[in-house]
């Protein structure tokens, strides 16, 4: 059984200039893959709302269905750390109900931290979920669950005020508890300056290549969804072609009887 990677242990990556390698996961198939090869962070994330559930954005998604996929997960997750993304409206409202809903993730979902997105405002329920050994990702900078506000997937603390607020946001997250952050959607300079002026690692998407480690959606980084595609996506493989081509395959083998064979049959 391979050593689980816990919350010192990527501290201590941070420390030691090492890059965590974080994936998002969903369900057991996948994540086994991404355990076997040695992924540090599988991030149960409210993206599947988009690219497991097909809507618009994230903001349908439900506490169940993320302890849903969340347990499918840390089924497979012999190495990896597992995260819980909680989802919208399950800890903004009150911290009581953070503490209910996030032990749940931990409880039920099985993960072993949750990641919030927010900065200073939610900083009251991230020394409440600390202090209560529920451990705490932050998520900063381009807020998904912002889009209606943002008017769309934009980069922030592209002005002095936003840059201000961000590493306001990120000292904040570490003061209160945090033992990580997302930094999404802002300038590499500012990524770099954030990851700087905190001890804990900062794990970035579409921030540049100074954070403490890097997290992609793993449909994208696969090639498969492909309803929007950002520019700071690196497409590792072309799954979607595959895919269809394989698919077509079996269509055709089927509909001229050559599928299954003498050999596939009992
Ligand atoms: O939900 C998600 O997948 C995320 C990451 C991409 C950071 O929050």
């Amino acid at each position: 059984m391979p050593q689980k990677i816990t919350i010192p242990e990527l501290g201590k990556m941070k420390k030691e200039g090492m890059k965590i390698s974080m994936l998002t996961a969903y369900d057991f198939t996948m994540a086994k893959i991404l355990d076997q090869a040695e992924v540090d962070v599988l991030l149960v994330g409210d993206s599947l709302g988009m690219v497991v559930q097909g809507q618009k954005n994230t903001l349908g998604v439900t506490l169940d269905d993320m302890i849903y996929h969340c347990r499918a997960v840390a089924r497979a997750a012999e190495r990896a750390h597992v995260v819980c993304d909680m989802p919208f409206l399950s800890y903004q409202g009150s911290v009581d109900e953070a503490v209910k809903n996030c032990g749940k993730a931990l409880k039920n979902g099985r993960a072993e931290a949750v990641k919030l997105e927010g900065g200073g405002e939610i900083a009251p329920t991230v020394k409440r979920l600390t202090d209560l050994g529920i451990p705490v990702m932050g998520h900063i900078g381009l807020k998904p669950m912002h889009v209606h506000a943002m008017g769309g997937y934009k980069v922030q603390g592209r002005d002095a005020a936003g840059e201000k607020r961000i590493l306001r946001d990120a000292k904040a997250l570490e003061k209160a508890g945090a033992y990580s952050m997302v930094l999404e959607g802002i300038p590499a300079a500012l990524a770099k300056k954030v990851t700087q002026s905190v001890k804990i690692p900062t794990i970035g998407i579409g921030s540049g290549p100074h954070c403490d480690g890097q997290v992609l959606v793993i449909y994208d980084l696969l090639g498969m969804y492909q309803e929007i595609r950002p520019k700071f996506v690196r497409h590792y493989a072309r799954l979607h072609e595959t895919i269809t081509e394989a698919v077509k395959k079996y269509r055709d083998d089927v509909q001229r009887g050559s599928f299954p064979n003498e050999k596939e049959s009992f």
